[in-house]
Order: C-alpha cells, then sequence, then structure tokens
C-alpha cells in the first residue's frame, strides 16, 4: 500500500515535470519567434529611424516631414540611390539626417539598407 502511494506520488511529480517542460517550451519558442532576424531589424528601424522616416517608410510623420525625410516607398528614391550611397548617409548623415556611424555595426546598417529597399511599392 505504502509503495503504490509513493509510486502514485512519483507519477504525479513526472508528469508534472513534462507539462512544465512543455510549458517552458512554447514560451522558448515564442521567445524565439519575437527574436527572430526579420523583428529585430524592424524594431531597430522603429526604435531609431521611423521617428522621421515613419514605420511605414514614407516620411510622413511631423519630425520626416519638417526634416524632409524621402519617401522609401517611392520608386523613384529607391531606384536612384545605390546601397553604397544609402550606407554612406546612414553612416555619416547628410542635412538633417543624423550619423549612425557611433551607434548602428556595419551589419545593422547593411541589414537597414535591406529593410529600406523593402518598402518600395511594387
Ligand atoms: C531626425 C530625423 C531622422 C532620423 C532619426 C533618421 N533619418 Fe534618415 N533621413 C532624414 C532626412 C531629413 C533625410 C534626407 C536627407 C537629405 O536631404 O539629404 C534622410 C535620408 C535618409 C536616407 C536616404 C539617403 C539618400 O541617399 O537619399 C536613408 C537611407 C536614411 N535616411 C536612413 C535612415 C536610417 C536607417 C535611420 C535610422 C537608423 C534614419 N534614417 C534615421 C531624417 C532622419
Amino acid at each position: 500500500m505504502q509503495n503504490f502511494r509513493l509510486a502514485t506520488i512519483i507519477v504525479l511529480l513526472l508528469s508534472t515535470l513534462v507539462f512544465l517542460g512543455l510549458v517552458d517550451h512554447s514560451a522558448a519558442q515564442n521567445k524565439r519567434k519575437k527574436d527572430s532576424p526579420k523583428s529585430k531589424i524592424s524594431t531597430l528601424f522603429n526604435d531609431k529611424c521611423a521617428k522621421c522616416h515613419g514605420t511605414d517608410g514614407r516620411g510622413q510623420t511631423v519630425e520626416g516631414v519638417t526634416a524632409g525625410a524621402p519617401d522609401f516607398t517611392n520608386s523613384e528614391f529607391q531606384d536612384k540611390a545605390d546601397d553604397r550611397q544609402l550606407g554612406v548617409v546612414i553612416e555619416n548623415g547628410r542635412s538633417q539626417m543624423p550619423a549612425f556611424r557611433d551607434e548602428l555595426t556595419k551589419d545593422q546598417i547593411k541589414t537597414l539598407i535591406t529593410y529600406i529597399r523593402g518598402f518600395k511599392s511594387k
């Protein structure tokens, strides 16, 4: 009888552990989803750039309009500027566009350029 109770307790404990493991696992999966490279880049853009460029890249925020931010969805803009030039402006700034040389790594700037290219309207 004593053994049976002990066995029940052990089974209960084990299933609790398995259950907690599952919960933990799905929490870890959610976290991974949130930290996926793509959402990280949009977070970076939204944190540092959207104030002027807008989360939609159109530059229609109060700061963006005042400063004269370009419309990233405009294909004329996209076709005119090459990646190297965009990188130079992000690094060094130009007129009202601040320099991000000290804030961003080269890799971050590169991925931001890819992200900006994604605004181009089809
Ligand atoms: C304070 C407002 C402001 C912020 C913040 C800002 N920008 Fe700009 N950005 C501008 C303005 C204004 C221009 C237009 C500059 C000009 O007239 O030469 C511009 C231009 C650009 C261009 C176009 C360069 C070209 O060749 O025409 C790129 C690319 C760009 N910004 C990327 C970014 C990225 C990436 C960030 C965030 C890391 C950012 N900007 C943050 C205001 C801003």
